[in-house]
């Protein structure tokens, strides 16, 4: 299946060919192909998020380099419940005593499991508190086998936060921090 986007209001339809009129925006615009084609995207034939997020820039903001940072969705994006790397930090609850923090993705609201629609991975960050960034790991997931769950052992009280990020092979990069 092909995935076209409108070029006016950046409406989404998955459709062997292009609508017309657009059934958004009800007038006649032209469709892009935001499907993705190779495995980095996310799954051939699923829709390519990376191109979705570039033809919006261009189009909100023509002439912007485009910073990782600003695909990144949080706290207050739409999907939040199904998307946001949920951070709990457990004082003492690790072996010999230490603290275990456990990210879920969808402690709200489960997110899909199917290898068309699935949380591909989590990655976790701590920020010492000399300022360093550490990296604590990342776990990477089979969909409709794994549950998008990583957790390991810390002693927190090394950090000052704690940022986690999670991605959806539709809905892109989500992220979340803690403060300790
Ligand atoms: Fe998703």
């Amino acid at each position: 299946m092909t995935y076209w986007m409108c070029d006016k209001c950046s409406f989404v339809i998955e459709a062997p060919k292009p609508p017309d009129p657009c059934p958004s925006c009800h007038i006649k615009c032209a469709f892009n192909d935001v499907t993705c084609y190779t495995p980095e995207c996310g799954g051939i034939g699923s829709l390519d998020s990376r191109l979705v997020a570039q033809r919006v820039m261009k189009k909100e903001k023509p002439g912007k380099i485009m910073r990782f940072s600003d695909l990144v969705k949080g706290r207050n994006s739409e999907g939040k419940e199904k998307h946001i790397p949920s951070i709990e930090l457990m004082k003492g609850q690790g072996k010999g005593g230490k603290d275990l923090v456990e990210v879920v993705v969808g402690r709200e609201a489960p997110h899909p499991n199917t290898p068309e629609h699935y949380i591909v991975w989590i990655q976790l960050f701590g920020v010492l508190k000399d300022g360093h960034i550490l990296d604590l790991g990342r776990a990477v997931f089979k969909p409709g086998v794994d549950k998008p769950v990583y957790s390991m052992e810390i002693d927190a009280a090394q950090f000052n936060h704690l940022f986690s990020f999670s991605y959806c092979n539709l809905h892109g990069v989500w992220e979340q921090h803690m403060e300790i």
